[in-house]
């Protein structure tokens, strides 16, 4: 039976103002999703959450990747889908466009479809509309892909050569789950209330990932850091921050990250820092005794693949 594995992400810069077609850098790191899949009745085990009942909304995604598949690649709907997932659900780390994409890659498989990963990328992508309603689609494209990724709507470059050596990423959860459609759509509301001044910070926003991308380009972390922090500036604008974010980001910076934020949809979730290998084993540490979830990350260059 094909069992396929896909990563979670980090977005180092530009959620929410991706949504409405600005640019985003994102990178797939080294948490996966796995996903097994085989010719049977259509049944759905999570070895998180048990049995999932085929008419429930959580299941609704699966559903909506087998109808494509069986469309698009004549698949059939009649697969016994098995889930085993090491990424947080919930906490912006991608974990269910991980789920999807692993998913579609097995399913494609066990089909004996001939299919290439832009055909996963866009089923998976077909689930994620599921989830959560109206997705950018950045979070398929790098666990279908991999890597460091300049993502805006509907195209992709890879900045895998880009990436600064001499830093890490921390990680710190905030233990709070929230739903990303629900906050996507809060966001979106937002910048309509705020009008022309909306308007403004989504502009704001589309010009700080260029000016990320120039950072990355002169391999200057420390301007890197700073953009990361004036990124979390304007989501907390946009109303996309909980005062756990922003009490975390303030602890890593007091901790001697270059730069901090909220990753992923924000309101709970996770918190992201940029620093130097040592200071980044630091500032687990310190936040572990505080009693934070803090690990580092490594990037994932590989994508989905078969396991
Ligand atoms: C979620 O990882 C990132 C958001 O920008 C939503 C999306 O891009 O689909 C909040």
């Amino acid at each position: 039976m094909p069992c396929s594995i896909a990563p979670g992400k980090v977005i180092l810069f530009g959620e929410h103002f991706v949504v409405e077609g600005y640019p985003a850098i994102g990178l797939a790191v080294g948490l996966y999703a796995s996903t097994c899949v085989e010719k049977g009745e259509f049944k759905i085990y999570s070895r998180q959450l048990g049995p999932i009942d085929p008419s429930s909304p959580l299941a609704k995604p699966f559903l909506r990747v087998l109808e494509e598949a069986a469309r698009e690649f004549n698949c059939g709907r009649d697969y016994t889908i098995y889930i085993d997932s090491g990424i947080p659900v919930g906490a912006g780390m991608g974990s269910s466009a991980a789920v999807n994409v692993s998913l579609t890659h097995s399913l494609l498989h066990a089909c004996g479809a001939g299919f290439t990963r832009e055909d996963v990328s866009r089923i998976a992508y077909m689930g994620e509309v599921e989830v959560h309603g109206k997705p950018s689609g950045i979070d398929n494209t790098l666990a279908t892909y991999g890597g460091l990724v300049y993502y805006k709507r509907g195209s992709f470059k890879r900045l895998d050569t880009l990436l600064p050596e001499g830093v890490e990423l921390v990680v710190a959860d905030t233990g709070v789950k929230r739903d990303t459609g629900v906050v996507v759509r809060d966001v979106l509301e937002k910048r309509r209330r705020l009008g022309r001044l909306g308007g403004i910070l989504y502009e704001a926003a589309g010009e700080l990932v260029e000016e990320a991308l120039a950072a990355l380009r002169e391999r200057d972390v420390v301007r890197l850091g700073e953009l990361m922090t004036v990124n979390h500036g304007l989501l907390f604008s946009m109303g996309a921050s909980a005062w756990v974010n922003d009490y975390l980001v303030h602890r890593m910076l007091g901790l001697g990250a270059y730069g901090a934020k909220l990753s992923g949809a924000g309101r709970g979730g996770i918190v992201i820092g940029l620093a130097e290998p040592a200071r980044a084993q630091a500032i687990v540490e310190e936040l572990e005794r505080e009693g934070v979830k803090a690990y580092r990350v490594k990037p994932d260059y590989e994508g989905v693949r078969l396991t």
